[in-house]
Protein backbone atom coordinates (compact mmCIF):
# COMPACT_ATOMS: atom_id res chain seq x y z
CA UNK A 1 0.00 0.00 0.00
CA UNK A 2 1.61 3.30 -0.67
CA UNK A 3 0.69 6.04 1.78
CA UNK A 4 0.50 9.61 0.24
CA UNK A 5 3.55 12.10 1.06
CA UNK A 6 0.45 15.08 1.43
CA UNK A 7 -2.37 14.59 4.39
CA UNK A 8 -3.08 16.88 7.37
CA UNK A 9 -1.95 16.31 11.17
CA UNK A 10 -4.41 16.62 13.49
CA UNK A 11 -3.49 17.17 16.96
CA UNK A 12 -5.58 18.00 20.17
CA UNK A 13 -3.75 20.42 22.56
CA UNK A 14 -4.84 18.31 25.81
CA UNK A 15 -4.15 21.87 27.41
CA UNK A 16 -6.49 23.27 25.94
CA UNK A 17 -8.98 21.03 24.21
CA UNK A 18 -8.29 22.59 21.10
CA UNK A 19 -8.14 20.74 17.91
CA UNK A 20 -5.50 21.62 14.89
CA UNK A 21 -5.02 20.35 11.45
CA UNK A 22 -1.32 20.94 10.51
CA UNK A 23 -0.85 20.03 6.69
CA UNK A 24 1.87 17.56 5.69
CA UNK A 25 3.71 18.62 2.44
CA UNK A 26 5.54 16.28 0.84
CA UNK A 27 5.96 14.03 3.82
CA UNK A 28 7.03 17.07 6.01
CA UNK A 29 5.37 19.42 8.78
CA UNK A 30 6.61 22.87 9.42
CA UNK A 31 7.79 23.58 12.72
CA UNK A 32 6.19 26.83 12.66
CA UNK A 33 2.89 25.89 12.00
CA UNK A 34 3.50 25.01 15.68
CA UNK A 35 3.16 28.36 16.68
CA UNK A 36 -0.91 28.95 16.31
CA UNK A 37 -1.01 26.46 19.64
CA UNK A 38 -1.19 28.47 22.40
CA UNK A 39 -2.01 27.47 25.64
CA UNK A 40 -3.32 31.41 26.35
CA UNK A 41 -3.87 34.36 24.28
CA UNK A 42 -0.52 35.81 25.26
CA UNK A 43 1.57 32.62 24.43
CA UNK A 44 4.41 32.88 21.54
CA UNK A 45 2.80 29.41 20.63
CA UNK A 46 4.37 26.01 20.76
CA UNK A 47 7.90 25.52 19.75
CA UNK A 48 9.41 22.23 18.87
CA UNK A 49 12.69 22.05 20.71
CA UNK A 50 14.85 20.12 19.03
CA UNK A 51 18.67 20.58 20.61
CA UNK A 52 21.61 19.79 18.02
CA UNK A 53 18.23 20.12 15.40
CA UNK A 54 17.80 15.81 15.67
CA UNK A 55 14.58 15.96 13.70
CA UNK A 56 14.82 19.23 12.02
CA UNK A 57 15.31 19.57 8.18
CA UNK A 58 17.07 22.72 7.55
CA UNK A 59 16.93 23.03 4.03
CA UNK A 60 15.74 21.57 1.00
CA UNK A 61 18.63 20.36 -1.12
CA UNK A 62 19.71 18.81 -4.34
CA UNK A 63 23.18 17.81 -3.89
CA UNK A 64 23.51 14.66 -1.97
CA UNK A 65 20.62 11.64 -0.79
CA UNK A 66 21.50 9.30 1.93
CA UNK A 67 19.24 6.52 2.84
CA UNK A 68 20.79 5.20 6.21
CA UNK A 69 19.07 2.30 6.04
CA UNK A 70 20.39 1.07 3.38
CA UNK A 71 23.68 2.27 2.96
CA UNK A 72 23.09 4.77 0.03
CA UNK A 73 24.80 7.61 -1.00
CA UNK A 74 24.57 9.38 -4.08
CA UNK A 75 25.59 12.65 -5.81
CA UNK A 76 22.76 14.52 -7.63
CA UNK A 77 21.54 11.06 -8.24
CA UNK A 78 24.90 8.99 -9.29
CA UNK A 79 25.96 6.17 -7.04
CA UNK A 80 28.59 7.01 -5.03
CA UNK A 81 29.76 3.46 -6.06
CA UNK A 82 30.43 4.56 -9.75
CA UNK A 83 31.41 7.89 -9.59
CA UNK A 84 34.14 6.45 -7.22
CA UNK A 85 34.66 4.07 -10.19
CA UNK A 86 35.01 6.22 -13.26
CA UNK A 87 35.35 9.74 -12.33
CA UNK A 88 37.98 11.97 -11.26
CA UNK A 89 38.14 14.02 -7.70
CA UNK A 90 37.41 17.21 -10.10
CA UNK A 91 34.98 15.90 -12.02
CA UNK A 92 32.78 14.78 -8.89
CA UNK A 93 32.92 18.53 -7.56
CA UNK A 94 32.31 19.99 -10.54
CA UNK A 95 29.23 17.80 -10.36
CA UNK A 96 28.68 18.72 -6.61
CA UNK A 97 28.99 22.61 -7.36
CA UNK A 98 27.07 22.35 -11.31
CA UNK A 99 24.40 19.53 -10.44
CA UNK A 100 25.78 17.69 -13.99
CA UNK A 101 29.32 16.00 -14.62
CA UNK A 102 31.39 18.33 -16.93
CA UNK A 103 31.55 17.17 -20.86
CA UNK A 104 35.27 16.99 -22.13
CA UNK A 105 35.89 21.29 -22.71
CA UNK A 106 33.92 22.35 -19.50
CA UNK A 107 36.35 19.48 -17.68
CA UNK A 108 39.37 21.41 -19.17
CA UNK A 109 38.01 24.27 -18.23
CA UNK A 110 37.24 23.65 -15.12
CA UNK A 111 40.75 21.78 -14.14
CA UNK A 112 42.29 24.93 -15.32
CA UNK A 113 40.73 26.93 -13.17
CA UNK A 114 41.18 25.41 -10.23
CA UNK A 115 44.87 24.92 -10.92
CA UNK A 116 45.51 28.30 -11.61
CA UNK A 117 43.88 29.34 -8.11
CA UNK A 118 46.01 26.83 -5.84
CA UNK A 119 49.06 29.38 -6.33
CA UNK A 120 50.08 30.87 -3.35
CA UNK A 121 50.97 34.57 -3.36
CA UNK A 122 54.42 35.05 -1.42
CA UNK A 123 52.46 37.17 1.47
CA UNK A 124 51.23 34.17 2.31
CA UNK A 125 53.59 32.02 2.48
CA UNK A 126 55.20 34.23 4.52
CA UNK A 127 52.37 34.59 6.68
CA UNK A 128 52.21 30.65 7.19
CA UNK A 129 56.15 30.54 7.92
CA UNK A 130 55.50 32.61 10.90
CA UNK A 131 53.69 30.64 12.53
CA UNK A 132 55.46 28.39 15.69
CA UNK A 133 57.04 24.98 13.88
CA UNK A 134 54.43 22.90 15.57
CA UNK A 135 51.16 24.92 14.47
CA UNK A 136 48.45 23.08 13.45
CA UNK A 137 47.60 23.27 9.70
CA UNK A 138 43.91 23.86 10.38
CA UNK A 139 44.69 26.48 13.29
CA UNK A 140 46.86 28.22 10.53
CA UNK A 141 43.99 28.11 8.22
CA UNK A 142 41.88 29.99 10.05
CA UNK A 143 43.67 32.03 12.23
CA UNK A 144 43.75 35.88 12.37
CA UNK A 145 46.39 38.03 13.42
CA UNK A 146 46.17 40.67 16.20
CA UNK A 147 48.34 43.52 17.17
CA UNK A 148 49.19 45.97 20.71
CA UNK A 149 49.65 49.29 20.19
CA UNK A 150 50.89 51.76 22.84
CA UNK A 151 48.55 54.92 22.73
CA UNK A 152 46.40 56.89 25.06
CA UNK A 153 42.74 57.47 23.58
CA UNK A 154 40.47 60.16 24.82
CA UNK A 155 38.49 58.75 28.18
CA UNK A 156 35.34 59.32 26.68
CA UNK A 157 36.05 57.75 23.33
CA UNK A 158 37.93 54.98 25.19
CA UNK A 159 34.49 54.15 27.20
CA UNK A 160 32.32 54.54 24.31
CA UNK A 161 34.28 52.04 22.89
CA UNK A 162 34.28 50.08 26.10
CA UNK A 163 30.50 50.57 25.49
CA UNK A 164 30.34 49.50 22.09
CA UNK A 165 32.12 46.24 23.37
CA UNK A 166 29.87 45.22 26.27
CA UNK A 167 26.61 46.05 23.80
CA UNK A 168 27.83 43.46 21.09
CA UNK A 169 29.21 40.85 23.65
CA UNK A 170 26.56 37.75 23.40
CA UNK A 171 23.06 38.26 22.14
CA UNK A 172 21.20 34.45 22.25
CA UNK A 173 21.82 32.23 19.12
CA UNK A 174 22.44 35.11 16.45
CA UNK A 175 23.85 33.51 13.70
CA UNK A 176 27.23 33.96 13.78
CA UNK A 177 26.65 32.24 17.60
CA UNK A 178 24.66 29.33 16.06
CA UNK A 179 27.31 28.95 13.74
CA UNK A 180 30.13 28.81 17.04
CA UNK A 181 27.90 26.39 18.37
CA UNK A 182 27.34 24.43 15.39
CA UNK A 183 31.17 24.06 14.93
CA UNK A 184 31.79 23.54 18.28
CA UNK A 185 29.29 20.33 18.28
CA UNK A 186 32.00 18.72 16.33
CA UNK A 187 34.18 19.25 19.27
CA UNK A 188 36.31 21.72 17.64
CA UNK A 189 38.41 23.59 19.34
CA UNK A 190 37.38 27.37 20.28
CA UNK A 191 39.71 29.45 18.22
CA UNK A 192 38.57 27.28 15.16
CA UNK A 193 34.74 28.10 16.10
CA UNK A 194 35.23 31.22 16.69
CA UNK A 195 37.38 31.61 13.38
CA UNK A 196 33.88 29.91 11.73
CA UNK A 197 31.33 32.57 13.74
CA UNK A 198 33.80 35.35 12.53
CA UNK A 199 33.06 34.35 8.70
CA UNK A 200 29.28 34.37 9.67
CA UNK A 201 29.21 37.39 11.47
CA UNK A 202 31.00 38.92 8.54
CA UNK A 203 27.53 38.53 6.31
CA UNK A 204 26.22 41.88 5.34
CA UNK A 205 22.78 40.54 6.73
CA UNK A 206 24.03 40.25 10.03
CA UNK A 207 27.49 41.85 11.50
CA UNK A 208 28.72 43.06 8.43
CA UNK A 209 25.37 45.67 8.17
CA UNK A 210 27.41 48.26 10.08
CA UNK A 211 29.77 48.79 7.28
CA UNK A 212 26.60 48.30 4.53
CA UNK A 213 25.15 51.28 6.65
CA UNK A 214 28.24 53.27 6.06
CA UNK A 215 28.46 52.38 2.47
CA UNK A 216 25.00 53.46 2.26
CA UNK A 217 24.47 56.42 4.05
CA UNK A 218 27.84 57.37 1.53
CA UNK A 219 26.02 56.47 -1.24
CA UNK A 220 22.79 58.82 -0.51
CA UNK A 221 25.09 61.67 0.45
CA UNK A 222 22.86 64.39 1.38
CA UNK A 223 19.54 64.52 3.28
CA UNK A 224 17.40 66.02 -0.02
CA UNK A 225 18.20 62.58 -1.28
CA UNK A 226 16.34 60.35 1.42
CA UNK A 227 12.98 59.98 0.37
CA UNK A 228 14.06 58.83 -2.95
CA UNK A 229 16.18 56.48 -1.10
CA UNK A 230 13.09 54.61 0.94
CA UNK A 231 10.99 54.68 -1.92
CA UNK A 232 13.64 52.76 -4.21
CA UNK A 233 13.48 50.12 -0.36
CA UNK A 234 10.16 50.29 -0.75
CA UNK A 235 10.03 48.74 -3.69
CA UNK A 236 11.95 46.09 -2.83
CA UNK A 237 15.19 47.12 -5.17
CA UNK A 238 17.10 47.87 -1.70
CA UNK A 239 17.01 47.03 1.99
CA UNK A 240 17.54 49.47 4.37
CA UNK A 241 21.05 48.19 5.77
CA UNK A 242 20.61 48.58 9.76
CA UNK A 243 17.22 48.52 9.74
CA UNK A 244 15.05 44.95 11.11
CA UNK A 245 15.35 41.93 13.11
CA UNK A 246 14.15 38.53 13.75
CA UNK A 247 13.32 38.94 17.07
CA UNK A 248 13.30 42.66 18.06
CA UNK A 249 10.28 43.94 16.55
CA UNK A 250 9.41 47.25 18.47
CA UNK A 251 12.94 48.52 19.04
CA UNK A 252 16.86 47.46 19.15
CA UNK A 253 17.38 48.60 23.24
CA UNK A 254 21.36 48.25 21.80
CA UNK A 255 20.42 51.22 19.23
CA UNK A 256 18.93 53.50 21.94
CA UNK A 257 21.94 53.15 23.85
CA UNK A 258 23.97 53.84 21.11
CA UNK A 259 22.33 56.67 20.33
CA UNK A 260 23.43 57.84 23.53
CA UNK A 261 26.90 57.19 23.12
CA UNK A 262 26.84 59.08 19.81
CA UNK A 263 25.85 62.10 21.64
CA UNK A 264 29.01 61.90 23.26
CA UNK A 265 31.35 60.69 21.22
CA UNK A 266 30.71 63.65 19.00
CA UNK A 267 31.09 66.16 21.24
CA UNK A 268 34.90 65.17 21.31
CA UNK A 269 35.35 64.75 17.92
CA UNK A 270 32.64 66.51 15.98
CA UNK A 271 29.68 65.88 14.30
CA UNK A 272 30.23 63.35 11.74
CA UNK A 273 28.05 64.47 8.32
CA UNK A 274 26.57 61.35 8.07
CA UNK A 275 24.45 61.80 10.77
CA UNK A 276 22.04 64.00 9.57
CA UNK A 277 21.46 61.79 6.59
CA UNK A 278 20.97 59.05 9.73
CA UNK A 279 18.31 60.79 11.19
CA UNK A 280 16.73 61.54 8.34
CA UNK A 281 16.27 58.26 7.01
CA UNK A 282 15.06 56.94 10.46
CA UNK A 283 12.63 59.69 10.56
CA UNK A 284 10.86 58.96 7.88
CA UNK A 285 11.48 55.56 7.84
CA UNK A 286 9.77 55.17 11.13
CA UNK A 287 6.75 56.91 10.11
CA UNK A 288 6.42 55.10 7.08
CA UNK A 289 3.53 52.66 6.67
CA UNK A 290 5.66 50.27 4.68
CA UNK A 291 8.63 50.11 7.91
CA UNK A 292 5.69 50.22 10.58
CA UNK A 293 3.74 47.73 9.09
CA UNK A 294 7.03 45.24 8.91
CA UNK A 295 7.94 46.40 12.38
CA UNK A 296 11.27 47.58 11.37
CA UNK A 297 13.41 49.71 13.69
CA UNK A 298 17.05 50.53 13.86
CA UNK A 299 19.28 47.79 14.87
CA UNK A 300 22.68 48.00 16.58
CA UNK A 301 24.64 48.84 13.61
CA UNK A 302 22.89 51.52 12.71
CA UNK A 303 24.63 54.15 14.49
CA UNK A 304 27.45 51.87 15.41
CA UNK A 305 29.77 52.47 12.09
CA UNK A 306 29.08 55.94 12.15
CA UNK A 307 30.40 55.96 15.86
CA UNK A 308 33.67 54.28 15.18
CA UNK A 309 33.99 56.38 11.71
CA UNK A 310 34.02 59.31 13.96
CA UNK A 311 36.56 57.86 16.49
CA UNK A 312 38.70 57.41 12.89
CA UNK A 313 38.36 53.84 12.39
CA UNK A 314 38.62 52.28 8.60
CA UNK A 315 35.33 51.11 6.95
CA UNK A 316 36.79 47.68 7.14
CA UNK A 317 37.83 47.36 10.44
CA UNK A 318 33.53 47.88 11.77
CA UNK A 319 32.95 44.19 11.42
CA UNK A 320 36.35 43.32 13.21
CA UNK A 321 35.19 45.70 16.22
CA UNK A 322 32.01 43.95 16.14
CA UNK A 323 33.93 40.69 16.25
CA UNK A 324 36.49 41.66 19.13
CA UNK A 325 33.03 42.59 21.09
CA UNK A 326 31.45 39.26 20.32
CA UNK A 327 33.89 36.74 21.45
CA UNK A 328 33.05 36.50 24.90
CA UNK A 329 29.67 35.61 23.88
CA UNK A 330 30.70 33.03 21.55
CA UNK A 331 33.35 31.35 23.91
CA UNK A 332 30.80 31.60 26.88
CA UNK A 333 27.97 29.87 24.17
CA UNK A 334 31.07 27.18 23.25
CA UNK A 335 31.59 26.23 26.73
CA UNK A 336 27.94 26.00 27.74
CA UNK A 337 27.49 24.33 25.01
CA UNK A 338 30.16 21.61 25.46
CA UNK A 339 29.17 21.08 28.64
CA UNK A 340 25.42 20.60 28.03
CA UNK A 341 24.79 16.98 27.92
CA UNK A 342 21.73 16.93 26.01
CA UNK A 343 23.74 18.50 23.08
CA UNK A 344 25.30 16.37 20.56
CA UNK A 345 26.55 16.97 17.03
CA UNK A 346 24.31 19.21 15.15
CA UNK A 347 23.40 17.09 11.67
CA UNK A 348 20.11 18.57 10.24
CA UNK A 349 18.36 16.34 8.25
CA UNK A 350 17.58 17.84 4.66
CA UNK A 351 14.48 16.87 2.29
CA UNK A 352 16.41 15.91 -0.75
CA UNK A 353 14.59 16.90 -4.01
CA UNK A 354 17.08 15.99 -5.83
CA UNK A 355 17.44 13.08 -9.08
CA UNK A 356 16.26 9.97 -8.55
CA UNK A 357 18.44 6.82 -9.33
CA UNK A 358 19.85 7.52 -12.53
CA UNK A 359 23.52 5.87 -14.13
CA UNK A 360 26.46 7.15 -15.82
CA UNK A 361 25.91 7.03 -19.67
CA UNK A 362 22.25 7.26 -19.70
N1 LIG B 1 14.76 46.93 4.70
C1 LIG B 1 13.61 46.76 4.01
N2 LIG B 1 12.76 45.74 4.19
C2 LIG B 1 13.11 44.83 5.12
C3 LIG B 1 14.29 44.93 5.87
C4 LIG B 1 15.12 46.04 5.64
N3 LIG B 1 16.25 46.20 6.34
N4 LIG B 1 14.36 43.88 6.73
C5 LIG B 1 13.27 43.13 6.51
N5 LIG B 1 12.52 43.71 5.53
C6 LIG B 1 11.23 43.23 5.04
C7 LIG B 1 11.41 42.07 4.08
O1 LIG B 1 11.53 42.52 2.76
C8 LIG B 1 10.16 41.26 4.33
O2 LIG B 1 9.11 41.90 3.66
P1 LIG B 1 7.87 41.05 3.02
O3 LIG B 1 7.29 40.26 4.17
O4 LIG B 1 6.97 42.09 2.48
O5 LIG B 1 8.49 40.17 1.98
C9 LIG B 1 9.92 41.41 5.83
O6 LIG B 1 10.50 42.70 6.16
C10 LIG B 1 10.55 40.32 6.66
O7 LIG B 1 11.95 40.25 6.32
P2 LIG B 1 12.82 38.97 6.55
O8 LIG B 1 14.06 39.05 5.70
O9 LIG B 1 11.96 37.75 6.40
O10 LIG B 1 13.20 39.10 8.07
P3 LIG B 1 14.31 38.28 8.82
O11 LIG B 1 13.90 38.20 10.23
O12 LIG B 1 14.60 37.02 8.09
O13 LIG B 1 15.62 39.20 8.65
C11 LIG B 1 17.29 40.76 9.06
C12 LIG B 1 16.17 39.92 9.67
C13 LIG B 1 18.04 41.49 10.17
C14 LIG B 1 18.29 39.87 8.32
C15 LIG B 1 16.67 41.78 8.05
O14 LIG B 1 15.80 42.65 8.74
C16 LIG B 1 17.73 42.57 7.27
O15 LIG B 1 18.15 42.11 6.22
N6 LIG B 1 18.14 43.78 7.79
C17 LIG B 1 19.19 44.54 7.13
C18 LIG B 1 20.54 44.02 7.54
C19 LIG B 1 20.90 44.38 8.96
O16 LIG B 1 20.75 45.50 9.39
N7 LIG B 1 21.41 43.38 9.70
C20 LIG B 1 21.83 43.55 11.11
C21 LIG B 1 20.90 42.80 12.04
S1 LIG B 1 21.07 43.24 13.76
C22 LIG B 1 22.67 42.86 14.24
C23 LIG B 1 23.20 41.57 13.81
O17 LIG B 1 22.54 40.54 13.83
O18 LIG B 1 24.37 41.55 13.45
Amino acid sequence: MTVPSEGMLQVTDSRTGRSYDIPITNGVIHATDLRQIKSHEDDYGLLSYDPAFLNTANCRSSITYIDGEKGILRYRGYPIEELAEQCSFLQVAYLLLHGELPNGAEAQAWADEITHHTFVHENVKGFINGFHHDAHPMGMLVSTVGTELSYHPDPVLERAVDALLILHADHEQNCSTTTMRTVGSAHSDPYSSAAAAAAALYGPLHGGANEQVLKMLTEIGSVSNVPAYIDRVKSGELRLMGFGHRVYKNFDPRATIIKEIADQVFKVTGRNRLLDIALELEKIALADEYFVSHRLYPNVDFYSGIIYQAMGFPVEMFPVLFAIGRTPGWLAQWEESILDPEQRIVRPRQIYVGSDLRHLGQ
